[in-house]
């Protein structure tokens, strides 16, 4: 309830203008993000990368309607794939990058409608497929980050087109949606790369479970398929018991046909801690200058956070 009344009064444009603007603000951004610029994004991924882990990058944005902004985003996704393979970051998919489909394009054309439309999708494909070609010159993939339930479908059909370009190409399913368990299913096939998390966004309740414990049991039942199956499973959590059963289901195959997957600033000890004991482990590095929605889904999701961010807006402001 906190979570969706949190979610509802950021998406008003004072309240984005009036925390975006707060000088008290900067440290906790700082926390969940890990620069603006694409050199801000490289120097994490090398820090990273000699702690012995795995990354992913974001450049930050999304829901744009606006078709230069999504070509833009495009463009700086091949510029920032570029440079890692210039610093020898990307071999054997060290680090790759994340792309969520409505930052380049899937809501182009829907005029204040609800969901994507056919010429966003088009246009998000064709956006993605420069990148994915870029990924693979560089060595390495991309994954398709999971957006609200709207664009569940198309984002599904986007990555399943792109992974007749590279097979890498991984999809994100949340665990938090109903849908998700026959997704799962779906995708449980071989050598197919599927980040699975519990899901970020506020949604209705004929599509997502509304309880943490169901969204923790369906959590763990698409987690049991994916890791007894043939599939790449990445397992995008920081829940100590979901992290737990995953070791476990993890004893039963080979220690490099999984990841684990957590966010940069979120519980990092245990990032280093399981990378130590011979797990794969890969951070997921948001960048740039839009940060507004990306911190609000970090507060929402734990209301400690939101109770620190109010307090360091009222003492520095
Ligand atoms: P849960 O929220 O229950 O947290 C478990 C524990 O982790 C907490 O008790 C706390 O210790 C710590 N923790 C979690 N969140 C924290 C925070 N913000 N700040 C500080 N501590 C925190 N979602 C989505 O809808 N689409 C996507 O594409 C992705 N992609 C993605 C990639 C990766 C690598 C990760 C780790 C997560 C995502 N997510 C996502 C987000 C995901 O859906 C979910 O919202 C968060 O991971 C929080 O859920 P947990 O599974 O960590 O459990």
């Amino acid at each position: 309830m906190l979570r969706k009344a949190l979610m509802a009064a950021a998406a008003s444009g004072r309240v984005r203008d009036a925390v975006m603007s707060a000088p008290g603000a900067r440290g906790i951004v700082d926390r969940y993000v890990a620069g603006e610029s694409s050199e801000d994004a490289v120097a994490a991924a090398r820090e990273l990368r000699s702690a012995g882990l795995l990354v992913t990058l974001d450049y930050l944005g999304e829901d744009t309607t606006d078709a230069q902004r999504a070509a833009a985003t495009a463009a700086q996704y091949v510029h920032l794939l570029g440079k890692l393979a210039a610093e020898g970051l990307t071999e054997d998919g060290a680090v790759e990058v994340s792309v969520k489909p409505t930052a380049v394009g899937l809501l182009l054309g829907t005029e204040g409608q609800p969901g994507p439309s056919a010429l966003g999708e088009r246009v998000a494909t064709e956006h993605l497929e420069r990148i994915v070609a870029a990924a693979r010159d560089a060595g390495t993939t991309v994954t398709i980050d999971a957006e609200d339930h709207r664009s569940t479908e198309a984002a599904l059909r986007i990555a399943n087109s792109l992974r007749s370009r590279l097979p890498s190409v991984g999809t994100v399913l949340q665990a938090t949606l109903r849908r998700t368990e026959a997704d799962v299913r779906e995708l449980a096939t071989p050598g197919t790369r599927v980040r699975l998390c519990k899901g970020a966004y506020a949604e209705p309740v004929a599509e997502a479970f509304e309880s943490r414990h169901e969204v923790d049991k369906s959590f763990a039942r698409c987690l049991r398929i994916l890791m007894t199956g043939p599939g790449y499973p990445m397992i995008a959590t920081h829940d100590p018991r979901l992290i737990d059963i995953t070791r476990a289901l993890g004893l039963a195959r080979p220690a490099d046909s999984f990841e684990y997957q957590m966010l940069h600033g979120v519980r990092p000890d245990e990032q280093r801690r399981l990378a130590a004991a011979g797990a794969k482990v890969r951070v997921y590095v948001p960048y740039g200058g839009d940060w507004y929605p990306y911190l609000i889904r970090r507060l929402a999701e734990r209301p400690a956070n939101l109770a620190l961010f109010l307090r360091s807006l009222w003492s520095k402001s």
